[in-house]
């Protein structure tokens, strides 16, 4: 259509069939184009990548990143360091770090042995899919936001006891001893925490939240000390014997509580707690292995649906960069002119925005708990497949995604879900670790909503999740990140809801390159597929993709949403070609104006240094190594 863009779509050496025809018709676009080269304004200011020679730890708390620092020091590898700092998180970051929520850990053993653990939350035992609806049938807005029956059955104790016991070299007291002592001393509260805290609608409305988080109403400040003596005694006591928590005194105490409050959880649920040790998936992307989620998470399979829609692309020279940094700039360490890169230019893109919203359409209509549903994932990560979804992606212009028609012939017939309107993220976090042998683990936990339900676990100490919003509440209206859902992630008891974490490790010859995943509800998968175009195609440094301005399409609704700092004229001529956009400029407690947390590992393959990417979003994290 229009002549919106002047970067040209050149067919790549990895062109697949189905997209050798749009490639070529983006070159006529390209030729009248190419004399007129627009600049492209786009910067990103990022300080160089955190160095280390032989292993590192990066996590949104520099108490936690250190924590699993010193715990490799001991001697633990990337298991042992992972559990410490999951448990850590749990006291000094509690919008999201936790013992009451769940989450995944993906371990990639430097023999190649891969694990997925999946700790995912549980609906309980009574748990019915009609819920969260009134008699009308209608949702009950908050029902499964807030408060006691939003909870699910916790997994993170399950998770990262399994995880040590099984893959660690320490034992469980020494890896939780970093996460006592900070309960038990303080920890220096940042200021992001305590505003979080202090504007919090879901801890204020439970007792002993405001009792624990709000000292009754008098809030913390940023640099506070902030001391946990009952969630100190739970960890205690969970360290000398973990099966508390899911048979014995603690479950018991939890159980009670929740029931109190009008939740299901009941010690039964505890006791029949298990955590699932999944194979991973597995794809290629430009020659590169992809490790990622499979399902209870859509975030592996969409990932790779993204990831093989791209390979049909040359998306290194869109925007007329000549991509000739790459080498240069992994080795590097200094900021380099991202400009000349493809980065954030309009083509690069619309093209990732329509192979998201391609992949999201299959999230929305297929994917639920393996454990429930037989899932189509074979056929979805099928290269035939993408490439058959390629012939549908115009040069220039969006596909409104009313009109989109899955190719024939590869998936089965879905069934029916309607359109939503737009929400924002919460938190959830992210932390990667690599140690000295070349084991890695990428994790990410939550407990969905910034401090989950809002419902502390009473004298346990520790807040509970709001999982059950994951789940389809009624088929077809969105959940809190505006997720519309099909049947296949209905509510069941036993059966875990459908996540978008995506905890993933990229290899290079058979080697770990690249450790990464992050937070951010519905736009978790875009961050990690923006992150890997960045790195792998675009050549920008792990630091520069994990400070690189998000956009983000979900299929439905049909919006680009885009970071405040995303450029402005890339997104004018976005619109320009039809896009509706959403510019989250406007901060407020919904809408930060930025989403997700990118805490990555880059090892460069020629020297082996390994190289953190601390999101700069948040000021009190760390990439810590040695
Ligand atoms: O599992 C999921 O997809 C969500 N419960 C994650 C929530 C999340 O990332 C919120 N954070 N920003």
């Amino acid at each position: 259509m229009l002549k919106i863009w002047s970067s040209p779509i050149r067919s790549g050496v990895r062109i697949s069939a189905g997209c050798v025809a749009l490639a070529l018709s983006g070159a006529s676009i390209a030729q009248a184009a190419v004399q007129t080269p627009a600049p492209n304004p786009y910067r990103i200011v990022s300080p160089p990548p955190a160095l280390a020679k032989h292993a590192m730890v990066v996590s949104i708390h520099h108490d936690a990143s250190d924590a699993g620092l010193a715990i490799l020091k001991q001697g633990g590898n990337a298991v042992d360091a992972a559990v410490a700092v999951g448990f850590v998180l749990a006291v000094v970051y509690p919008q999201a770090g936790n013992l009451g929520g769940g989450g995944f850990m993906l371990i990639r053993m430097h023999t190649g042995d891969a694990h997925f653990l999946d700790y995912r939350e549980k609906a309980p035992a009574a748990a019915t899919a009609g819920m969260y609806l009134d008699a009308q049938k209608n949702i009950v807005p908050g029902l499964s936001t807030s408060g006691y029956k939003a909870i699910g059955v916790p997994g993170t104790v399950a998770g990262l006891v399994y995880a040590e016991k099984t893959y660690g070299k320490l034992t469980l007291a020494q890896v939780m001893a970093p996460a006592i002592k900070l309960a038990t001393e303080g920890f220096i509260l940042p200021d992001e925490a305590a505003d979080n805290i202090r504007t919090s609608r879901n801890l204020a409305r439970f007792p002993e939240s405001r009792r624990l988080f709000q000292r009754d109403g008098s809030f913390y400040k940023g640099g506070d000390r902030m001391l946990q003596p009952e969630l100190a005694a739970t960890l205690t006591r969970i360290a000398a014997d973990p099966a508390t928590f899911y048979k014995g005194a603690i479950a018991e105490e939890l159980a009670a509580f929740v029931q109190k409050g009008g939740g299901l959880i009941t010690p039964s649920d505890l006791a029949a707690y298990e955590v699932r040790d999944r194979a991973p998936l597995y794809g290629k992307y430009r020659g590169y292995d992809i490790v990622t989620a499979p399902p209870p998470s859509a975030g592996g399979i969409v990932l790779l649906e993204i990831l093989n829609m791209l390979s049909g692309y040359d998306l290194a020279h869109t925007g007329n960069r000549v991509a000739d940094i790459f080498s240069k700039t992994m080795t590097g360490v200094t900021a380099y002119d991202v400009s000349r890169s493809g980065d954030r230019t309009p083509q690069q893109v619309h093209l990732i925005v329509e192979a998201f919203r391609r992949a999201y359409m299959d999230r929305a209509n297929y994917l639920g708990d393996p454990d429930f549903t037989s899932m189509p994932l074979q056929q979805m990560a099928d290269p035939a497949y993408a490439a058959a979804w390629c012939k549908s992606i115009q040069p220039a212009a969006p596909s409104p995604s009313a009109t989109l028609t899955r190719p024939a012939g590869f998936l089965p017939a879905p069934s029916r879900v309607p359109a939503a309107s737009a929400h924002e993220s919460a938190e959830t976090t992210h932390f990667s670790v690599v140690d000295a042998e070349g084991n890695a683990v990428a994790s990410t936990y939550t407990l969905n909503g910034l401090f989950g339900s809002g419902v502390t676990a009473g004298p346990l100490g520790f807040l509970l999740n709001n999982e059950m919003d994951d789940f389809t509440s009624k088929p077809g209206v969105p959940n809190m990140y505006g997720l519309v859902q099909s049947p296949a992630n209905a509510i069941a008891p036993g059966k875990r809801p459908l996540s978008n974490m995506t905890p993933t490790i990229v290899l290079k010859d058979g080697k770990v390159l690249l450790v990464l995943g992050s937070p951010g509800g519905s736009t978790i998968i875009t961050t990690v597929a923006n992150n890997i175009v960045s790195i792998l195609d675009n050549g920008l440094n792990v630091q520069q993709a994990a400070d690189a301005p998000r956009f983000h399409h979900q299929y439905l609704p049909d919006v680009l949403q885009v970071e405040k700092a995303f450029p402005l004229s890339v997104l004018d001529t976005l619109k320009a070609a039809g896009y509706a956009v959403s510019r989250n400029d406007e901060a407020d407690e919904k809408n930060p104006g930025v989403w997700g947390d990118s805490e990555m590992i880059y090892i460069d393959p020629k020297t082996g240094v390994l190289m953190g990417g601390q999101d700069q979003r948040h000021k009190f994290g760390k990439a810590a190594g040695y």
